[in-house]
């Protein structure tokens, strides 16, 4: 068998194209349903077991390889063909390869699209963050256990603390510190938690954070602004529900399910049988936080929130393993090619 492999992987190095036919020859001479290496695999029955997995790893290389053979001459054969046609000036131009956007880019597109229709801005902020953005200006207190190691990745630490931002609530206050109200605007940005690796969680990931600030803004115009973001991406059925919950620099604070989109609010397994689905946290601007970026808390107010886009984009395309947005696997990549 080994011989046999030998022999065959000799044939394809020492294999000449030299014209379009060539290619054809090759393809059913090695890669044809009657081809050598078909016949490699029909031998592969015959191997005792434990040697099945070895000599199969060997076929299934010849075979990548004399595809990839194949591939290159076609390409160069192109190549030699459009020489020697060079004067027909009617000739379609050999195809190029189109890529396509990343399911984030097209799901960031997406929501950064429906917030700007209502008059959002757009603003980003730095990814290497000092304390007073991402912790002390949002009113988290001195110990609080997200300012932990386990969370935090730090470059620096004791006085004047700097590390990779944990959220895109440090923008927020960015903004607050650079403008008066009316302010309306979304940041779109990459945060870094010190989480292990799995389906589920990455230690980095991306969030979109919204802010409206003015004079008497409420929690009715939250609540309104997020169900149209939630009809605008989910579709006009879409209901979304409010769960009370806390932040250290909103008050009051909620969660945000949208209605399953998978189920259709009859339960199944991504939304676990309750029919929601958790996309974002909200609330009201806590008046510490206006205060603490010099904002007047008497005279304006204000909302907040942020949604993982990663989430977002699970719920759309139903990718359930988070690794996969950043292992820039081709086979991933290319099935967004018609998606925008
Ligand atoms: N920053 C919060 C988080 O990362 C989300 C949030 C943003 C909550 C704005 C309320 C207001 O979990």
């Amino acid at each position: 068998m080994i011989e046999q492999i030998q022999k065959i992987e000799n044939e394809l190095s020492s294999y000449e194209f030299n014209s379009a036919e060539d290619t054809e020859k090759f393809r059913i001479q090695f890669l044809g349903s009657k081809g050598k290496l078909k016949g490699l695999y029909a031998l592969l029955r015959e191997v005792p077991n434990e040697q099945k997995k070895d000599i199969g790893q060997k076929i299934n290389m010849l075979r990548v390889n004399a595809e990839q053979m194949l591939l290159d001459a076609k390409q160069n054969l192109v190549g030699v063909s459009a020489n020697q046609a060079k004067e027909d000036l009617t000739r379609p131009a050999a195809k190029m390869p189109l890529g396509s956007h990343h399911p984030l880019s097209i799901v960031r597109r997406e929501i950064i699209d429906v917030f700007r229709k209502i008059g959002f801005s757009i603003s980003e902020g730095p990814e290497i963050e000092d304390d007073w953005h991402n912790f002390s200006a949002l009113n988290f207190p001195p110990e609080h256990p997200a300012r932990d190691m386990q969370d935090t990745f730090f470059i620096k630490k004791g006085e004047n603390e700097i590390a990779l931002r944990t959220h895109t609530s440090s923008v927020q206050v960015r903004v607050m510190e650079n403008n008066q109200p009316p302010i309306r605007t979304i940041s779109p940005g990459r945060v870094y938690r010190n989480e292990a690796i799995s389906a589920r969680a990455h230690c980095f990931f991306h969030q979109i954070e919204g802010l409206y600030i003015d004079e008497g803004v409420s929690f009715a115009d939250l609540k309104q602004t997020l169900l149209f973001f939630a009809q605008e991406v989910f579709g006009n059925k879409a209901k979304i529900r409010l769960r009370p919950s806390y932040f250290p620099f909103t008050e009051p604070s909620a969660e945000v399910d949208v209605s399953c989109t998978i189920c259709n609010s009859k339960g199944c397994n991504v939304c676990k049988n309750t029919g929601w689905l958790e996309i974002l946290g909200c609330g009201m601007v806590d008046p510490h936080v206006l205060e603490s970026s010099d904002i007047d808390s008497v005279k304006y107010s204000g909302f907040a929130f942020g949604m993982g886009v990663e989430r977002i984009a699970q719920l759309k395309f139903r990718v359930n393993d988070l690794r996969m947005y950043s292992e820039n696997d081709l086979r991933f990549l290319e099935q967004f090619k018609s998606a925008l």
